[in-house]
């Protein structure tokens, strides 16, 4: 493993490394309390490796239950993988000095879902996005009052709402609330678990709109989980479907939507509704349950609900294949050709 660079510092990575980057990231919990202590372990996350690069949107997209969530706290830091690793512009976290890791923790930001329950109800709105500026430290009380006016400014609220409560705001106004404080350290990188799964679609493409603005305005990237495949396509440069723990296809949105490769991501995109009147109502959802992340189908984990599983989807993995730039699947019996002399890289 090479030294730990400085995080922050660009000058300590080399050019085209990204932003952020997980290397077989596995997180299993192994169940605790007196009601789970006789439960299997689950294995919510299973050898992740996926790159976000600087001011790009990776959107991470699957059902509830496939480890979105898990993939997202482990990328911020909140949660440790149980193996793999997690590199910050090269730099692995695991490996840093306890003040590099610090540092790394500010330019890596996490937005929720549900902004009212991320909220604290009893803290004023400026109080909140506040927050993350006194923890880090080194500025003035003068200095983190205007850079909250600026923030407030930045999000689309006015001055006049800093002093009201979360439990005053719309949901819409909360998230800007939450955007304010994750933008606060100035981070380089925005982890977004379903940040407008909770909002009105009215809304949605507003939170979404002004999120695009600021990656503009500051060359932000963002790591976006959604179960919510049309959220992800408007927003994302480059997608992962994710199946039970496991990235199982990866690649531009044009070429996941146009050609995809994976029978899951096939099932996600014919759930989809299809607005154009006239055409052929797809299927209601993807035909039964997700398995148990405790207990996952052996080789490929999709096989249990898959169309085309044969004894070979059982008895072997699939490897992983590209089927062109970017654009890698894990399947034995694909949808697309995969591209010629495929070396079966990992995701990136
Ligand atoms: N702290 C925990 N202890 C035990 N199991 C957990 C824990 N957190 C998550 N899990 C399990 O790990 C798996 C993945 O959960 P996770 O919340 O990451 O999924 P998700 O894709 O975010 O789902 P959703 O779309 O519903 O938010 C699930 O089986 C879940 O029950
Ligand atoms: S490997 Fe087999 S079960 Fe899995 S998606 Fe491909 S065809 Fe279906
Ligand atoms: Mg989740």
């Amino acid at each position: 493993m090479t030294a730990p660079a400085v995080p922050g510092s660009p000058a300590t990575a080399a050019a085209g490394t990204p932003l952020l980057s997980l290397s077989g990231v596995t997180r299993i919990y192994r169940g605790g309390g007196l009601l789970s202590r006789a439960a299997a372990p689950v294995q919510a996350v299973s050898g992740v490796t996926l790159e976000v690069a600087a001011g790009a949107t990776l959107g991470i997209v699957g059902e509830s239950g496939c480890g979105k969530s898990t993939l997202g706290r482990i990328a911020v830091g909140l949660e440790k993988p149980t193996d793999g690793e997690v590199a910050l512009r090269g730099a692995a976290l695991a490996a840093m000095s306890r003040p590099q890791r610090r540092a790394a923790r500010y330019e890596v930001q996490m937005m929720f879902q549900d902004p009212y329950a991320a909220l604290n109800p009893r803290m004023s709105l400026a109080r909140i996005i506040e927050e993350p500026l006194r923890a880090k430290g080194g500025m003035t009380r003068d200095q983190r009052r205007a850079r909250v006016r600026q923030l407030a400014g930045e999000v689309g609220l006015a001055a006049g709402q800093l002093d009201r409560y979360p439990r005053e705001l719309s949901g819409g106004q909360r998230q800007r609330v939450g955007l304010a404080r994750a933008l606060a350290t100035s981070p380089a990188l925005i982890v977004a678990d379903e940040p407008v799964s909770a909002l009105d679609v009215s809304v949605r493409s507003q939170i979404l709109n002004l999120m695009t603005e600021l990656q503009a305005e500051h060359q932000l990237s963002y790591l976006m989980v959604s179960h919510d495949l049309t959220v992800i396509h408007y927003f994302a440069d480059h997608i992962a479907v994710m199946y039970l723990g496991k990235i199982v296809e990866s690649g531009s949105p044009a070429a996941l939507f146009r050609a995809p490769a994976h029978h899951y991501t096939r099932a996600l995109i014919d759930a989809v509704p299809q607005p154009t009147p006239g055409r052929a109502a797809p299927p209601a959802s993807i035909r039964g349950e997700l398995p148990s992340a405790s207990a996952p189908p052996s080789g490929c984990r999709f096989r249990t609900r898959c169309p085309a599983a044969t004894d070979l989807c059982a008895a072997q993995e699939p490897p992983l294949r590209d089927f062109g730039p970017g654009h890698r699947a894990a399947c034995h019996f694909p949808l697309t050709e995969p591209a010629a002399a495929a070396p079966g890289k990992e995701f990136s």
